[in-house]
C-alpha cells in the first residue's frame, strides 16, 4: 500500500465517522445496508407502528428472557426495555458486527446483552446467558432473502428454545417466514401494518 493510499484510506474512514455521527443510528443502518444488503434487506428501519402492533400480545409480567433476532441499530430495544421486569433480561443476536459495536456502544443497561451470532445458534446462546427457555423471541430478519436452508432452520431453533405458551414474534415484507413458522407452530396468528416502510406481515407463532 503506499502512502497516498493510506492517507486515502484514512480519510475515508474519517468521513464515515463523520457520517456516522451526523446522522446516529441512521447512518449505522444505511452503511450496514449498503455493505450487507441481502442480509440486511431493508434500507429503513421499522416504525413505532409496527413496533407497537408486534409487541401488543407479549405479557410482560410472564417475561423472564426475551430474545431478538436481526435487532439491527436497535429499533425495537428501547421499547423492548422499557417494557420488560426489572430482573428480566434481552437477549439480541444479529450476524453484523457493525450493529453489536453499536448497541453495546448506546445501550447501556444491565438487562441487556448483545451478541454477535446467527439466529441459528439460539439455544447455544440462550445457554451461555445462563437461561435453559426464551419466553419470547422476536424476529426481524429477512427470511426470503436469507441462504438456502438458514430460515427452516433457524424457525426449528426457535420452536425449541421456547418455553411452552411463548411466542415466535416475526414481522416481514414477504409471507415467506410463516411457511417456515408454520412446521412448528400450530396457532399462527396474523397482522398487517401498512405505516412502515414498506408495509409488513406480521406473524405471532404460538408454541403448545
Ligand atoms: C431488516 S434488518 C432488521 C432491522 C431492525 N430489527 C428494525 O426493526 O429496524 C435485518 C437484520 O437481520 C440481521 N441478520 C441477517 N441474518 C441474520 C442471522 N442469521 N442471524 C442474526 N441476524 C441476522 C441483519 O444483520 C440485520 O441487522
Amino acid at each position: 500500500m503506499t502512502a497516498t493510499d493510506i492517507i486515502r484510506l484514512t480519510l475515508s474512514q474519517r468521513i464515515m465517522r463523520r457520517v456516522k455521527r451526523a446522522a446516529g443510528g441512521w447512518g449505522v443502518f444505511v452503511q450496514g445496508f449498503i455493505e450487507h444488503p441481502v442480509m440486511v434487506g431493508s434500507i429503513i428501519p421499522s416504525s413505532r407502528f409496527t413496533i407497537r402492533k408486534m409487541l401488543a400480545p407479549v405479557k410482560w409480567d410472564e417475561c423472564a428472557l426475551f430474545v431478538e433476532y436481526g435487532p439491527g441499530v436497535g429499533t425495537f430495544c428501547r421499547p423492548v426495555l422499557d417494557h420488560l421486569r426489572r430482573d428480566g433480561k434481552l437477549i439480541v443476536i444479529d450476524t453484523n458486527p457493525l450493529y453489536i459495536d453499536y448497541l453495546k456502544a448506546t445501550i447501556s443497561d444491565s438487562r441487556f446483552a448483545a451478541v454477535l451470532g446467527s439466529a441459528a445458534d439460539v439455544e447455544a446462546i440462550v445457554k451461555a446467558q445462563g437461561y435453559d427457555h426464551a419466553d419470547y423471541v422476536l424476529s426481524g430478519l429477512p427470511f426470503s432473502t436469507l441462504p438456502d436452508g438458514v430460515g427452516p432452520a433457524i424457525a426449528a431453533a426457535t420452536h425449541r428454545v421456547l418455553r411452552p405458551g411463548g411466542a415466535f414474534l416475526v414481522y416481514q415484507f414477504s409471507a415467506k417466514a410463516r411457511d417456515f413458522m408454520a412446521r412448528h407452530f400450530r396457532r399462527i396468528d396474523a397482522g398487517f401494518e401498512w405505516r412502515n416502510v414498506l408495509p409488513c406481515q406480521l406473524f405471532w407463532g404460538w408454541k403448545e
